[in-house]
């Protein structure tokens, strides 16, 4: 069987009908960038599910126009912390109580230009719902003027060392209610992240509960507040994208205009997480302005963003050359040169599909196809070597985490379509 076949496989076997999980046991729900990936791959082979996709996820919004990192359509005693633990949430259908990297502006954009039979209206009410979406990025998480984020899983990088200022920052609750973590009976203890920092994780859980989830609040008074160069950039590239979408729909001028003050606002936000000692963007604490410490697999998102200086991004490719020459398989989740570096635990050092997918797309847009084409090439050998993991060694290219893993098989699906196309052009 071919490796697109297996791919296409591994999204089926995941389809829960009508949304995708990221895999089985591990991860039971919809997970909200997860999920607009996933629509990226499947648009190669069933447009109307794709959107699906898109949709299913959208049916999560809340009334204040969040939508959550993870939808609870079940509740599956094998994950957790579940539907129980996120208590009394205000979306249509139980929620986690923060949201996820908006990458879905930007999915939709594209799938919007590949479906020549597109059906206008479920354009539209997808556009209203990612516009009061982003409207909610900007009003419930704006801090000095950049988009900060209140939780490490918020910015999809759960245990990567750019928190580690955040977290020792703060305590964990002392009356935490006990809990038995799930995640280690699917996976091995060593790819993922410790106790001590699950503690933090559940503590800020409980502060969102003890304030009912009132997202302004939990940005302004919770106990970790960091700005992340994942959350912006992503945000950034999406607010362009929706911008696209806006003057295509014939959107009015007001909707268009606010749209065109948020880019404004995070252009001018971007030298907030310029870390100007290492020369790289990386992620800063809020509450006391310190910077983490190292390059990591999204400080290179400038270019998907197209933002940042000249200097800037010429520091950037001076980082990524150096990266290279420490590991086999580009982009590692951070820099093999830190002392905290771990090949294989999570987000502490192992290649990401999606980052690599991103980091590519804005690398070969802004003119740098050979660095581009060294994520992409890279994470195809890690796929062609081990099978469709959710991240991968960046030494060996072996599978870690989450096997079968959907993000993995979507990338690969929507690279193979992609070249396939340009083969024929
Ligand atoms: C998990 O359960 O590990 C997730 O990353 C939280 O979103």
């Amino acid at each position: 069987m071919t490796l697109t076949q297996t791919a296409m496989d591994v999204l089926t076997q995941n389809d829960r009908g009508g949304f995708t999980i990221p895999t089985k046991g591990l991860y039971p729900y919809q997970w909200n960038w997860d999920s607009a990936f996933v629509a990226l791959g499947i648009a190669t082979y069933d447009m109307d599910r794709a959107w699906q996709e898109v949709t299913s996820l959208i049916e999560g919004q809340w009334p204040d126009g969040m939508i959550p990192s993870i939808i609870f359509r079940s509740d599956d005693p094998d994950y957790f912390p579940g539907p129980a633990r996120w208590g009394e949430t205000p979306g249509p259908i139980p929620s986690t109580g923060i949201s996820q990297p908006p990458v879905l502006a930007t999915v939709v954009r594209k799938l919007s230009e590949i479906d020549t039979q597109q059906d206008m209206l479920r354009l539209m009410r997808v556009f209203d719902a990612l516009y009061r979406w982003h409207a909610w990025w900007h009003d419930m998480r704006t801090v000095d003027g950049i988009v900060a984020t209140v939780h490490p899983w918020e910015t999809g990088r759960d245990n990567c060392p750019e928190w580690n200022i955040g977290l020792e920052a703060m305590q964990s609750a002392p009356d935490l209610a006990p809990y038995t973590r799930m995640d280690n009976k699917h996976v091995d203890a060593g790819f993922r992240p410790s106790q001590e920092q699950y503690d933090k994780y559940l503590t800020i859980v409980q502060f969102g509960q003890s304030v009912d989830w009132d997202q302004r609040r939990l940005t302004d008074e919770g106990p970790f507040l960091m700005a992340d160069p994942n959350l912006h950039f992503v945000l950034l590239r999406a607010d362009q994208d929706l911008r696209a979408m806006a003057i295509s729909l014939k959107k009015p001028q007001s909707v268009i205009d606010q749209i065109e003050t948020w880019i404004a606002k995070g252009h001018a936000a971007t030298n907030t997480i310029w870390n100007v000692q290492l020369g790289a963007f990386t992620s800063r604490d809020m509450h006391s302005g310190i910077f983490s410490n190292g390059f990591s697999n999204c400080s290179a998102l400038c270019f998907y963003a197209d933002s940042g200086t000249e200097d800037q991004r010429g520091k950037t490719l001076q980082h990524m050359a150096r990266v290279a020459r420490q590991v086999d398989y580009m982009l590692p989740s951070w820099d093999p040169e830190a002392p905290d570096f771990e090949a294989k635990r999570y987000w502490c050092g192992p290649l990401w599909p999606q980052m690599n997918y991103m980091t590519a797309i804005g690398l070969s847009e802004q003119g740098h196809a050979a660095e581009a084409a060294q994520l992409q090439d890279d994470l195809c050998r890690a796929i062609e070597k081990s099978g469709f993991w959710e991240c991968f060694d960046p030494i060996t290219g072996e599978g870690c985490v989450g096997a079968q893993f959907s993000w993995t098989a979507a990338i690969w699906l929507s690279w193979q379509h992609e070249n396939k196309l340009k083969g024929a052009a």
